[in-house]
């Protein structure tokens, strides 16, 4: 009986396959802990309220409001209410994999508007997955063999290994992105992580970005899309941008998609460049499990069209999805009212973290922001981030990240979730915020001399190699943001 085997019949006889028996899916590292430390002991308001906030999910819960009232205005889009159950044998028998074409032209129209209608979208083109989650594993499938390595610009999100790697058996590589610019992305980073591949006699099958950045919050610009539009060509392989939090941009710059920077590059081979999206962030609904493969390569889009039928979204979504997004009103107002509410409690979240002393990198878009804490680790190694984290965790008890498990290369960032709870609870959050950093004051230890914090980050199991960021710490005129807090006590 499969209970009462020990694991050493599992390994010695590979009884499982290798996916099976592999750690790809990433669920046995530590930074689960944090989960485990919120599922065990989760906050709540009256019954418990001393327990875990969860900010480390990337949800969008501040327009559910808009989408219940629509629901509630339009019963006959749900094949489940009186209105609406003369449609039930339609939707209820096997629809084919290329979706309903109500759904497919609705989602196309959608991605348009979200992209302010600077480009089109063709329902042809339109290939539905599991959620983005599907959707990246089909495009890499479509793109890339087990082995070959794809680029991807760190600090990136970390399932991303899960998703890209696991059954693909394709490996990521990070081109490191610092703090110094901002955690732009360089010809010179792009350049030095596709030399690594070289140098181990890997092949590069394509670059892979999430526009806007998760973690960061921050939109990629045009001219960084072009120069990756630009080596993708040159070195004829693939750029899959992952635009899932497209309509989450609050603030200026606007969000700018690739496939509208494409439409002024007529030399560039439109069949290396593909678009993953999903509805889980921008609408706020990760459980209807919509995500989107598109892409401008017709091989491409047939493959993963065969393949969709390992991961369809469901008839009755798809119904009902057709029959929301079709709205011209709703869509507006919901995208209008999301960035509203987005954008305040962005502002109201950072500026509450800023009147003590922390400082988020500076972003106009997602759910999260990148909250530098790099004052308060004890030591400059990925052990001293998490040390810290284990104090946010289990004494001010809220879940964030730790920058980590995003590979970041410069330990004390953490992405902090703010828009899947309540005003209540966010104004409990900062309070306990606040009272961990008036603790920290007397309790933080004296910043170790600079001489030792390079000596750490050079023993450090991360990897410093930018000059820039190691000079940087070393100069009186630091370009890395400092918080208020190091200030005041310098
Ligand atoms: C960049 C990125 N891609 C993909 C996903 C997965 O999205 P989905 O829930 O649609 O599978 C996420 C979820 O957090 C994400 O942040």
């Amino acid at each position: 009986m499969q209970s009462s085997m020990s694991k050493g019949a599992y390994d010695s006889h590979q009884l499982l396959s290798k996916v099976a028996t592999n750690n790809g899916h990433g669920e046995d590292v530590e930074y689960f802990d944090g989960w485990k430390a919120y599922d065990n002991d989760p906050y709540h308001p009256t019954k418990n309220p001393n327990g875990v906030i969860q900010m480390g999910l990337a949800e969008n819960q501040l327009s559910f409001d808009l989408v219940k009232e629509w629901m509630i205005n339009n019963p006959q889009a749900s094949i489940c209410t009186p209105d609406g159950v003369n449609k039930f044998t339609d939707i209820a028998i096997y629809q084919d994999y290329h979706g309903l074409p109500e759904f497919r032209s609705a989602v196309a129209k959608f991605m348009g508007k979200v992209r302010g209608d600077r480009v089109t979208f063709d329902p042809e083109r339109i290939v539905m997955s599991g959620g983005a989650t599907g959707a990246n594993e089909t495009i890499l499938f479509c793109l890339a063999d087990p082995g070959d390595a794809f680029l991807v610009p760190s600090p990136y999100y970390p399932a991303f290994n899960r998703d890209l790697g696991w059954r693909t058996g394709v490996k990521l590589i990070p081109i490191t992105c610092e703090s110094w610019n901002g955690f732009k992305i360089t010809k010179q980073a792009l350049n030095a992580a596709y030399e690594v591949a070289q140098k181990n006699n890997i092949r590069v099958k394509g670059v892979i970005i999430t526009n806007p950045s998760n973690p960061l919050g921050l939109v990629q610009d045009k001219d960084t899309l072009k120069m990756l539009v630009n080596f993708v060509n040159d070195k004829s392989i693939h750029l899959v941008c992952d635009e899932i939090y497209a309509a989450t941009v609050f603030s200026l710059p606007r969000f700018t998609s690739v496939g509208e920077v494409i439409k002024d590059m007529p030399h560039i081979n439109s069949d290396l460049i593909h678009i993953i999206y999903s509805l889980s962030k921008d609408m706020g609904m990760p459980g209807f499990r919509v995500g989107i493969v598109y892409s401008y390569n017709d091989r491409v889009v047939t493959t993963a069209r065969r393949m969709s039928s390992f991961g369809l979204v469901s008839s009755q979504t798809q119904h009902m999805l057709a029959a929301l997004l079709s709205d011209d009103v709703f869509v507006q107002r919901f995208l209008d009212t999301s960035k509203q509410r987005l954008s305040r409690r962005h502002q109201h979240f950072t500026g509450e973290l800023s009147r003590v002393g922390i400082e988020c990198l500076k972003s106009n878009a997602g759910l999260f922001v990148w909250m530098d804490l790099r004052h308060l680790l004890e030591e400059v190694t990925k052990e001293g981030e998490l040390k810290l984290w284990r104090v946010i965790i289990n004494d001010v008890k809220i879940n964030v990240s730790p920058g980590s498990s995003f590979h970041c290369a410069e330990p004390g960032w953490f992405r902090v979730c703010f828009a899947n709870m309540d005003n209540e609870t966010v104004e409990v959050a900062l309070q306990r915020i606040r009272s961990f950093v008036s603790r920290g004051k007397m309790e933080v230890k004296p910043k170790a001399s600079f001489r030792k914090r390079k000596e750490q980050m050079q023993l450090g199991r991360l990897s410093f190699n930018n000059r820039r960021f190691e000079e940087s710490l070393l100069s009186p005129d630091s370009t890395i943001p400092q918080s208020p807090l190091v200030k005041a006590r310098t």
